[in-house]
């Protein structure tokens, strides 16, 4: 009888001990490989964060269906920052600690991502934003990583399209001084065109809780320049068009990637046409990269046509899971090795090769809108 007991005990902890070292292991000893995504689900950007977050759980499902990444299942968890920068900090440091997360996507809008990035940088957690376009996103450190191209680029593309394809003389700038991509863009634009030898004759700054830009606008209509360049999100964009035309200005608008929304077409209607933006891809693209994740986005959203937030959110984590793959390892460390290794990776928004700063070297292409929708105009690679 004794004898029994004992066993039953000895058989008792041995089974404790098992199911202790199977659930104690962290993940490298889990099956699943859990990613971060922290992106605005709802606030002022909220269809980018839809967007991006569709276009990755696309990709999860079809990795999962193919045998996952390392032979392990692929598990992402979403935060939704409400696009605000103090949400994406606590969205990081909640992943970081109670997820555990082997690498973090995002955030979408670059004040967001420099409020978040710290956090993983210091923890040795690789953060790579797949729209951030703001130059000192990556500046943070070594573990900050983009799929985008940068605002110096992107800004000096506008202004030689300004200067060039449109002959303009002069322009207004209009700024979002709560956005650092915002600011970052104006000061590029400003540089470029004033090199190139155009004048600009107004600079005016909003925040994005403003709603009447009648006072800003009447001054444009005084000031009538060639163009004005808007380097801001859809929100704020879709009411100045709107405005701007009520106000009979007839100058060209040149915006920028935060233009791409369904939403500025939803608030600007007809007077978004005739307007130009600066954009990572465009759906008219006849390459095969383009066409096939255009046509499986469809297939997975009600023939939805994916915008570049959708296409960079893919991007980024494709090139997650290609780094993780080629690191042989879920390490933090080796993960990021491998991201600043990062050459020659085809995306649906162009060929991704890290330079030393950690930002790849891609093309940006020119948007016209028409009709409310967005048309392909060129594309503009770097020199
Ligand atoms: N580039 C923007 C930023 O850095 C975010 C963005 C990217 C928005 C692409 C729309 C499309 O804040």
């Amino acid at each position: 009888m004794r004898k029994k007991l004992w066993i039953t005990m000895l058989v008792l902890a041995m089974i404790f001990a098992v199911a202790l070292t199977g659930c104690g292991g962290g993940q490298e000893e889990s099956d699943e490989i859990v990613i971060g995504a922290v992106f605005g689900m709802t606030g002022d950007i909220a269809t980018f964060g839809q967007s991006s977050k569709e276009a990755i759980e696309m990709r999860v499902k079809e990795v999962n269906e193919s045998g996952g990444v390392l032979g392990r299942q692929v598990r992402v968890v979403f935060e939704d920052n409400k696009s605000l920068a103090t949400e994406t900090a606590l969205a990081v440091e909640k992943l970081i600690e109670q997820d555990e997360v082997v690498a973090i996507i995002g955030a979408i809008a670059s004040t967001n991502t420099l409020a978040g990035a710290p956090i993983a940088q210091d923890a040795g957690v690789p953060m790579i934003s797949g729209t951030s376009t703001a130059e000192s996103v990556t500046e943070v450190g070594d573990y900050i990583f983009r799929a985008c191209f940068i605002d110096p680029f992107q800004g000096r593309v506008a202004a030689q399209f300004a200067l060039q394809n449109l002959e303009a003389k002069t322009a207004a700038v209009l700024t979002d001084v709560g956005s650092d991509y915002s600011m970052g863009l104006r000061d590029v634009f400003v540089e470029n065109f004033t090199a190139g030898g155009g004048k600009v004759v107004q600079t005016s700054e909003f925040v994005v809780q403003d709603t009447d830009f009648n006072a800003v606008l009447t001054n444009v209509k005084a000031q009538n320049p060639d163009v004005v360049y808007v380097p801001a999100y859809y929100n704020s964009v879709g009411l100045i068009l709107a405005q701007a035309a009520d106000l009979g200005i007839d100058a060209t608008f040149i915006g920028t990637d935060g233009w791409d929304s369904p939403t500025l077409f939803e608030l600007a209607g007809d007077a978004a046409n005739g307007h130009f933006f600066t954009n990572h891809y465009s759906p008219d693209a006849d390459v095969p990269e383009v066409q096939d994740f255009i046509a499986a986005y469809g297939a997975a959203y009600n023939g939805k046509t994916p915008d570049a937030l959708a296409a960079l959110g893919y991007d980024a984590f494709n090139m997650t899971l290609d780094a993780i793959t080629r690191a042989g390892s879920t390490d933090g460390e080796a993960i990021r090795d491998a991201l600043a290794e990062t050459a020659g990776f085809v995306g649906v928004c162009g060929t991704i090769t890290m330079d030393e700063k950690r930002n790849p070297i891609k093309s940006a292409v020119m948007i016209e809108i028409k009709d409310q929708k967005q048309v392909y105009n060129a594309t503009v690679s770097p020199e």
